[in-house]
């Protein structure tokens, strides 16, 4: 089974805080983008970016939770695994072909190691959050190498520009 992790970040790396939510406004070419990557997709989501997320799916994903709360029921339809290590396993018995990894930055982190294609967002600019800062993670530019790169002009919906680039190992 594939591992993909799909993120958007700034340029500082910045994802998301620990109030929730984008440091920025929703981009129009960047959600494109991510749904159409997702689309038809078995997802990852930590319990935090699931429950910000949980009225955007539809029935053509299919999202794994990770939480460690034994007792944790979402609201909609969704797998709930308690380690990433059970998240593979229940995803290959589910004969998953590929299993996107959505964040958030603890999910990420934790499965960055193990991923073969990671697909980045790069907003050409730089935002502050409120509280604590979420950052994606670090990745070995030895094993990670660039095999695409997009280049999004500032425009209407989007001032800055965006690159969108994908990392193979
Ligand atoms: N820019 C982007 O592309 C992007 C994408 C996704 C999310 N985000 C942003 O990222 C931020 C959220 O990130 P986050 O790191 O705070 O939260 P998160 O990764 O979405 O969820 C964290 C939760 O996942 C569970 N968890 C984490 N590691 C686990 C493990 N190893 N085993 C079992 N459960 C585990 C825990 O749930 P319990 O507390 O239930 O135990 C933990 O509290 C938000 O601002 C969101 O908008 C940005």
């Amino acid at each position: 089974m594939k591992l993909s992790l799909i993120a958007a970040m700034d340029e500082n790396k910045l994802i998301g805080s620990a109030e929730g939510g984008l440091p920025w406004q929703g981009i129009e070419q960047d959600r494109d983008h991510f749904r159409s990557y997702v689309e038809g997709k078995a997802l990852l989501l930590g319990r935090k970016t699931f429950e910000e997320m949980k009225g955007w799916f539809d029935t053509d994903h299919r999202p794994y939770i990770l939480t460690r709360d034994r007792n944790y029921v979402p609201e909609i339809s969704a797998k709930v695994a308690f380690s990433f290590d059970e998240v593979i396993i229940q995803a290959e018995k589910e004969r998953e072909n590929e299993l996107v990894v959505c964040g958030g930055a603890a999910i990420y982190e934790r499965a960055i190691d193990s991923a073969d294609l990671i697909i980045l967002t790069i907003l050409h600019s730089t935002f502050i959050v409120q509280s604590e800062p979420k950052f994606f993670p670090k990745w070995d530019p030895k094993k990670f190498i660039e095999i695409s790169r997009r280049e999004f002009a500032p425009s209407e919906n989007n001032d800055f520009g965006m690159s969108i680039v994908h990392l193979q190992s």
